[in-house]
């Protein structure tokens, strides 16, 4: 097992590595958002999953046995994303992508924080929950409409789902390729707020180590990968990445 710093300060070679990098990737998952209220997955007792079946509310086979319960599900979910404010996690991400020449950021989050917080193009892996898609021919199926209760149908005839990818089926190629490609070619990788527990988002903080990159977790938790990392952080998003972007500026 290599050696792992793990710190609950931001250490001075994490603000030098990152000063110095000519690109740099980001990582976030739902612990990101969770200083803005949205619950995240496996946290226990708030996580979504230890309170509701994935099986039947995020899967293709749910959405056939109930429809209305999986729109009903995401509406609720939707709300929950636009009623929470970016936080300072997301802001401090932002500033970095101002202040550095080359950072790529990827999200598992569907809740659009990331954009809210000024971030123009995040790789969104697993999908947006404010978007609609045809559930039969796939066309994109704009916004959610006014009454956001009332399922709506496709030109096609069939019915419009949310735009979030659920379990078994594939990320958007273009997307998940582009991340690869960013996890490769970096030299700091950040993994924020996430259980890396689900691939293959899981798997770019281990490329992004055997193609060289110094990769520091950032997680309150111990999560698989921290023992093959650099460096963990156990603190939250909200008070490292603040931190980052203030020894960076100083
Ligand atoms: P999880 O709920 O699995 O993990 C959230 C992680 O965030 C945990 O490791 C927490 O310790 C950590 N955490 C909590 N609060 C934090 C804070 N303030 N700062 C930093 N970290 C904090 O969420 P994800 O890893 O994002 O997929 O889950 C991955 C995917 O599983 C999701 O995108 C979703 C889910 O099923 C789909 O819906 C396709």
């Amino acid at each position: 097992m290599s050696w792992v710093g793990v710190m609950s300060e931001v250490p001075a070679e994490l603000v030098e590595r990152v000063r110095d990098s000519r690109h740099l990737v980001i990582l976030t998952g739902a612990g990101v958002s969770a200083e803005s209220g949205i619950a995240t997955f496996r946290d226990p007792l708030t996580g979504l999953w230890e309170n509701y079946r994935p099986e039947e509310l995020a899967s293709p086979g749910g959405f056939t046995a109930d429809p209305q319960l999986v729109w009903d599900w995401y509406a609720w979910r939707r709300q929950q994303a636009l009623e929470g404010e970016p936080n300072a996690a997301h802001h401090a991400i932002e500033q970095l992508e101002r202040l550095l020449p080359d950072v790529t950021l990827v999200t598992q989050n569907v809740d659009g924080l990331h954009q809210r917080a000024g971030s123009q193009t995040p790789l969104e892996l697993h999908g947006n929950v404010h978007k609609l898609k045809c559930f039969s021919c796939e066309a994109d199926g704009g916004d959610w409409p006014a009454d956001p209760t009332e399922m709506v149908h496709c030109q096609c005839g069939g019915l419009l789902r949310p735009g979030e990818v659920w379990f078994g089926e594939s990320l958007p190629e273009a997307v998940i390729n582009g991340a690869f490609v960013a996890a490769q070619d970096c030299d700091v990788f950040l993994n924020v707020g996430t259980s890396s527990l689900v691939y293959p988002a899981a798997g770019l903080p281990l490329v992004a180590k055997q193609s060289g990159a110094y990769v520091v977790e950032i997680n309150p938790q111990q999560t698989p990968l921290s023992d093959q990392l650099d460096l963990c952080l156990r603190v939250s998003a909200g008070k490292a990445l603040p931190d980052l972007c203030a020894a960076l500026a100083a």
